[in-house]
């Protein structure tokens, strides 16, 4: 039977991560690998609970320990519903974020560190980490001024409000920015940072020519 295989996208918020894993769900489906796609936090019927009270703004003030905590929350449940079994079955995961997530924006734009964040995944998700994980970053003001038009739009459309974190000021972005970059440098065989600039089609170009050899030498394509 096939090996499962744990895939992670990240980046900051209106990076296009969700756009690239998309694509890559779709470049799959042509090879005949079906994979499971997922997001954090949300993804099961209590993650997108715990979902709701993290991102509406109307939430207001979470200290960074609880914000911390809830993540986890809702790591441990798609691990338990979601990952484990897909990756036990033998199939692909793709995951839109996973802990490098809370390292950046906890760890990082928070100021709890690294080092707390690594300690509580190790905690809760024990060894399980992605085998690859596609970090974009586009040039941080593009990316925020992205999200947050999108956000704009999607509250005046549907009335959600999923503006919590694209409501922060530049400086948190910077810090996330920076915690993310400190993590590639730190996992540069896990982590395929693209420093993307051009449009989603040029990018994604860029995300196969990468990821192709892996998933070939993990044996996930022949
Ligand atoms: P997401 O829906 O992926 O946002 P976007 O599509 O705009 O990139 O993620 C929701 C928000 O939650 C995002 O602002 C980042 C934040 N987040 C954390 O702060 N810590 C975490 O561990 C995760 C998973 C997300």
């Amino acid at each position: 039977m096939a090996r499962g295989f744990f895939v992670s996208f990240e980046g900051v918020d209106g990076s296009g991560k969700t756009t690239q894993m998309r694509l890559l769900e779709g470049w799959l489906l042509e090879r005949g690998v079906e994979p499971v796609v997922t997001r954090q936090p949300g993804g099961t019927a209590v993650g997108d609970r715990i979902r709701a009270l993290l991102l509406d703004s109307r939430t207001g003030n979470l200290d960074a320990r609880t914000e911390l905590a809830m993540m986890f929350a809702d790591r441990a449940q798609s691990l338990a519903e979601v990952i484990e079994p897909a990756l036990g079955a033998g199939r692909v995961v793709l995951c839109d974020r996973f802990t490098d997530s809370t390292e950046a924006y906890q760890g990082g734009g928070r100021g709890l560190g690294a080092e707390r964040v690594r300690a509580m995944h190790a905690l809760v998700c024990g060894e399980r980490m992605p085998e690859l994980t596609v970090l974009l970053l586009p040039p941080l003001n593009v990316a925020l001024r992205r999200a947050r038009r999108r956000n704009e739009r999607a509250q005046s459309q549907t009335g959600a409000d999923e503006g919590r974190f694209e409501a922060e000021q530049d400086a948190f972005f910077e810090r996330v920015h920076a915690a993310y970059r400190a993590i590639a440098e730190r996992e540069a065989v896990r982590v395929i940072t693209i420093e993307c600039a051009g449009d989603a089609q040029a990018v994604q170009v860029e995300v196969i020519t990468k990821v192709e050899p892996r998933l070939r030498a993990a044996g996930v394509l022949r």
